[in-house]
């Protein structure tokens, strides 16, 4: 029988019945600009068609030659280096936690423990404050969908990661230079697996969204095979890889993740967004610590209630697994899962690595914690982690208010971890803007070269690539 530790390592893939049944709805949201990046080709390429998507801000000079700060020796680095190698000795026992929490991160999780209240109005107020912040939803210029990318226009590497249904590429911009990171998808297999509306929908979603920690797509196209999608390349590696690395993270760093993923989460659902893929393995690092949220490829728009099963075993909520209609508070179950497997190094509900067992386990609804999380993490999971969703956080009368409000994220000044004015317990160690792919798993690279041409059966059913 393979070990617990063998199969925690193993990236989870993901579930889904196909054939939704989703309720569509219409939203006026627009997207919106929170940071400078930079599109991989000339602005001023000609539209010689409507299918592709590119960001424009006034900030992106796609000629632009300036140089991307380096990470050196952050000292929350080396702080965090301290948490993985005292992790991997660690036992799971009450001291043993206690002594990583003292040890870890001191620099940078104090900003977010006791940060200074220089924002007035937008600080912090200690102890579950009961200030009304408005939902962290950052606007700016609609996209505007002129230009198209071709293969042409970068030169391909090494594969980064590969998922149920995609494989993502490292990329360099034949125009700037700069790396990107390409997700490609096989028509067949899009169609094989009845994927097709939920494709449509991640590049639409994905289209929409902007925020500090959403990725960024920045143009798709397709040829006779394949689908493309340009994102900006994450260089710090999944989440995923630190945790397993650390076994469990301290209390203060599973809450800065936690903290940076509720942001994302809010402005998700304020742009009537449901994510629906929570995990490890799509939060990556960008080069200062700060995750990103990847893989858009079950995000939907829903005002109310959708009943298609999807997302990966572990983190599916009860009302998913028992295929009842159910709404975006099955990302506040998710988050509880995610938080759980942050400070436990393992999910509540996994069981010898059977989706059938886990679902068994999902619906029974028994969660035993640790006798060494905190009790104010144990009041908040339990309040996620609630099939009753009169009483799941989140999703009642306050919405992500009350998540951000609970005394387990009592120390989080909000708005500066919008800002990203709050280091990050850890700098992954890569040379920033270099290509550098060294926190990423190797993986067999694929042997179909892309960019065919010939016959293409299934073009019709992606218009918006
Ligand atoms: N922008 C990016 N920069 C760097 N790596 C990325 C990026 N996007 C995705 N990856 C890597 O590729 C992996 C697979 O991508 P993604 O999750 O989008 O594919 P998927 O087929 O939908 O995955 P799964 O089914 O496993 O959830 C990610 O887990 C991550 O390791
Ligand atoms: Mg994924």
């Amino acid at each position: 029988m393979p070990s617990l530790g063998g199969l925690l390592k193993k990236r989870r893939t993901k579930d889904s019945q196909g054939n939704s049944k989703e309720l569509e709805s219409n939203s006026n949201s627009s997207p919106a600009a929170a940071e400078t990046q930079t599109s991989p080709v000339p602005a001023e390429v000609p539209a010689n068609s409507s299918n592709s998507a590119q960001p424009q801000s006034s900030a992106n000079n796609p000629h632009s030659s300036s140089s991307n700060a380096i990470q050196s020796s952050d000292p929350s680095a080396t702080s965090m280096q301290h948490v993985v190698a005292q992790n991997q000795q660690a036992t799971h026992s009450n001291s043993g936690h206690q002594h990583q929490q003292q040890n870890s991160n001191v620099a940078s999780i104090q900003n977010i423990i006791n940060a200074p209240q220089q924002d007035g109005a937008h600080g912090a107020t200690g102890n579950n404050g009961q200030q009304n912040h408005q939902p962290q939803v950052i606007r700016s210029d609609a996209r505007s969908t002129k230009g198209k990318y071709t293969l042409d226009d970068f030169t391909l590497q090494r594969t980064l990661g590969t998922g149920s249904f995609g494989r993502v590429h490292l990329v360099q911009s034949k125009h700037n230079h700069r790396f990107y990171a390409i997700k490609v998808l096989k028509k067949a297999q899009v169609v094989k697996m009845k994927q097709i509306e939920h494709t449509n929908d991640e590049r639409r979603m994905l289209n929409r969204v902007r925020h500090p920690f959403l990725i960024t797509l920045w143009g798709t196209w397709q040829d006779s095979r394949n689908l493309y999608m340009v994102m900006d390349f994450v260089e710090g590696g999944e989440l995923f890889s630190l945790l397993r690395k650390s076994q469990r993270f301290p209390n203060p760093v599973a809450k800065f993740y936690a903290a940076e993923v509720t942001l994302a989460i809010e402005y998700l659902h304020a742009q009537q967004i449901i994510y629906r893929d929570l995990k490890p393995e799509n939060l990556l690092l960008d080069r200062h610590g700060h995750l990103k949220i990847t893989d858009f490829g079950f995000a939907k728009e829903c005002p109310d209630i959708t009943w298609t099963l999807c997302g990966t075993p572990d983190y599916l909520a009860p009302e998913v697994v028992s295929s009842k209609g159910y709404n975006k508070s099955v990302d506040w179950w998710s988050l509880g899962i995610l938080i759980f497997e942050m400070l436990c190094g393992f999910t509540p509900f996994w069981d010898s690595g059977s989706p059938v067992k886990i679902y068994e386990n999902i619906l029974r609804g028994r969660v035993k914690y640790p006798p060494y999380l905190h009790p104010d993490a144990v009041d908040l999971l339990s309040q996620l982690i609630t099939a009753d969703l009169t009483k799941r956080l989140g999703n009642l009368h306050g919405g992500s208010e009350d998540v951000k409000n609970h005394p387990w994220f009592a120390e989080v000044t909000w708005d500066r971890l919008a800002r990203k004015d709050i280091d990050a317990p850890y700098v992954p160690p890569i040379r920033g803007g270099q290509g550098d792919a060294s926190q990423y798993d190797k993986y067999p690279e694929e042997t179909e070269s892309y960019g065919a041409r010939g016959e293409d059966t299934h073009g019709h059913l992606f218009p918006d690539f």
